[in-house]
C-alpha cells in the first residue's frame, strides 16, 4: 500500500463501501480524455465515465479553460438576492436545448438534490393550489432516485434502503417490464404492467402527487432498459389523471441515450425535469430541476407562504455553471452527439459475438450504452463475481464496475475506436478469467 492509500484508511470514508472488506483505493493523480492515471503512470481507461458523469472525456482544454476563467472573475457569490452572468446564460442555453415545455430552472448540487428538488416542487405545486390530499409518489420497481431521505422513498424498489424505510415518505412502485435485444415477450408484459398501472391510479385517484420516473433506462438496477413505447404509454396515462410527471435524467440527460435527453426518444417532455451528472461533463457538482412557466406561476404569491422553501449554499455556483455552459456549447462545436451514434453503432457492431457467447444474455445497446447479463450469474450490488471481474478489469486497466450479474460501458464520448476495441476485448477476456477462476473450462 502507498503513504497516500495509508493516510487515506486513516482517515476518509468513500461512499458505498465497506471498509471492512475492501481494498485499498487506486489513487489516480491525473486524467486526459477517456484516461485515468495514477501516481507510477498506470493507465486506467474510464469506461463508466466515473460515475457516469464526464460525457466530454476528462480534462477537456476548452472546459480548463472555462473554469479558470471564471476563477479569475467570480468564484462564488450566494444566489438568494444576487445573480450573475453564468447562472444567466446557462439557464438560457439549457432551456433552449430543452425545448417549448420548460421555462425555469432551480440549481442545486447533484443527482439527489435534483430530485429532491423536484420531489418537493411538486407537493406544494398541489398544497399552493389548494388540493392538500396529494401525498402519494409514484416510482418504477427498480428506480434509484439518489440518497437523501426523499429520493430514497421513490428508490425503495432498488434494494438499498430498506433500513430506512421507517424515515421515508409515501410511495409506491409500478412496473418497469425491462427488455433486451431479441426479448419477444415484451409486448405482453407491457400490457400486464399498463394494467397494473391503471389499476393503481385509480386506486389512488386525488391522492398522487406526482409520478418519478428513470426514462428508458435504469442505471443503478442493472442498467435495464425499457422501451419508448411503454415509457410513452405511461406518461400518457399518467398525465390523463392529472398527475405531475417527473423525469429523473440524471444519468440520462446530455446525450447518453442517443439523444440529448431520453424523452426526446418518446416525443413526449415530463412536467419536471432533474439533470446533473454530465451536466458539468463531470468537472463541478451541478444540477438543476426545470419546469414549465405554469408551474412556476403556482409558487408566485404576495408574501413567502407559497414559495418554494428551498436552496444550498452553492446553489448556482459561478465555477460550475461557467463549466456546464462551456460543455454545452460543445455539444454543438465538436458534433458531439454524431459521435454518440457512432459509438453506438460499434456497440451494436458487438452484439453478434456477444450473442454467440456462452456466458452472455439479455444484451441491451441505448445510445452510448452497452450492457449483458452473466447467464446464472448472482444479481447481489456486490456479488463475488461482480467483485472479482471488477478487480480483473483494473489490474488490466479498464475501469469496469459490474453491478451483480451485470456488465455494461458508459464511456466518454470522447473515447477512440482503438480504446473501445480495447474496452471490448478486455471485457471478454475478464469473462474468460471468471471462468477460469470458477474452474470452468
Ligand atoms: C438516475 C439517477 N438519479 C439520481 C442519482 C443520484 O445522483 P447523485 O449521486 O449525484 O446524488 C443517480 C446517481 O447515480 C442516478 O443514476
Amino acid at each position: 500500500m502507498t503513504d497516500l492509500q495509508q493516510r487515506d484508511r486513516r482517515h476518509l470514508w468513500h461512499p458505498y463501501t465497506q471498509h471492512g472488506t475492501e481494498t485499498a483505493p487506486v489513487a489516480i493523480v491525473r486524467a486526459k480524455a477517456a484516461s485515468l492515471f495514477d501516481a507510477q503512470g498506470r493507465e486506467i481507461l474510464d469506461l463508466i465515465s466515473s460515475w457516469w458523469t464526464c460525457v466530454h472525456g476528462h480534462a477537456h482544454p476548452a472546459l480548463n479553460e472555462a473554469l479558470c476563467t471564471q476563477a479569475g472573475q467570480l468564484e462564488h457569490v450566494m444566489f438568494a438576492g444576487f445573480t450573475h452572468p453564468r447562472a444567466v446564460e446557462l439557464a438560457e442555453v439549457l432551456l433552449d436545448k430543452l425545448g417549448d415545455r420548460f421555462d425555469r430552472v432551480f440549481y442545486s448540487d447533484n443527482g439527489s438534490t435534483a430530485n429532491e428538488v423536484a420531489l418537493k416542487m411538486a407537493y406544494q405545486y398541489w398544497r399552493n393550489r389548494g388540493e392538500a390530499g396529494r401525498n402519494l409518489f409514484l416510482c418504477f420497481e427498480g428506480d434509484y432516485h439518489g440518497d437523501t431521505l426523499g429520493a430514497m422513498s421513490v428508490s425503495k424498489g432498488s434494494g438499498f434502503f430498506t433500513l430506512f424505510e421507517d424515515l421515508m415518505c409515501a410511495a409506491k412502485t409500478i412496473p418497469f417490464p425491462a427488455t433486451f435485444i431479441g426479448d419477444e415477450t415484451i409486448a405482453a408484459r407491457e400490457q400486464a404492467a399498463l394494467a397494473q398501472l391503471e389499476t393503481i391510479l385509480e386506486a389512488h385517484r386525488g391522492q398522487i402527487a406526482a409520478v418519478i420516473l428513470e426514462p428508458l433506462l435504469q442505471g443503478a438496477a442493472g442498467i435495464r432498459v425499457c422501451r419508448p413505447e411503454y415509457l410513452r404509454a405511461v406518461t400518457e396515462r399518467v398525465r390523463s389523471h392529472g398527475v405531475l410527471v417527473i423525469f429523473d435524467e440524471v444519468a440520462t440527460g446530455f446525450g447518453r441515450t442517443g439523444k440529448m435527453f431520453a424523452f426526446e426518444h418518446i416525443g413526449l417532455a415530463p412536467d419536471i425535469i432533474c439533470l446533473s451528472k454530465g451536466l458539468t461533463s463531470g468537472y463541478m457538482p451541478l444540477a438543476v430541476t426545470a419546469v414549465s412557466e405554469a408551474l412556476f406561476a403556482q409558487f408566485s404569491g404576495p408574501d413567502f407562504t407559497k414559495a418554494l422553501a428551498h436552496g444550498h449554499s452553492f446553489t448556482g455556483n459561478p465555477l460550475a455553471c461557467a463549466v456546464a455552459l462551456r460543455s454545452l456549447q460543445l455539444f454543438d462545436e465538436e458534433d458531439t452527439m454524431h459521435r454518440v451514434q457512432e459509438i453506438q453503432q460499434r456497440h451494436l457492431a458487438l452484439v453478434p459475438t456477444l450473442k454467440a457467447h456462452p456466458r452472455i444474455e439479455k444484451i441491451r445497446v441505448l445510445g452510448s450504452i452497452l450492457a449483458f447479463d452473466l447467464k446464472g450469474g448472482r444479481a447481489g450490488y456486490k456479488s463475488s463475481e461482480s467483485l472479482f471481474l471488477r478487480d480483473w478489469y483494473l489490474s488490466h486497466g479498464l475501469n469496469i464496475r459490474p453491478y451483480g450479474k451485470t456488465i455494461y460501458l458508459m464511456p466518454p464520448y470522447c473515447i477512440t475506436d482503438t480504446q473501445l476495441d480495447r474496452a471490448y476485448e478486455g471485457m471478454l477476456a475478464g469473462l474468460e478469467a471468471l471462468d477460469s477462476s470458477q474452474g470452468g473450462s
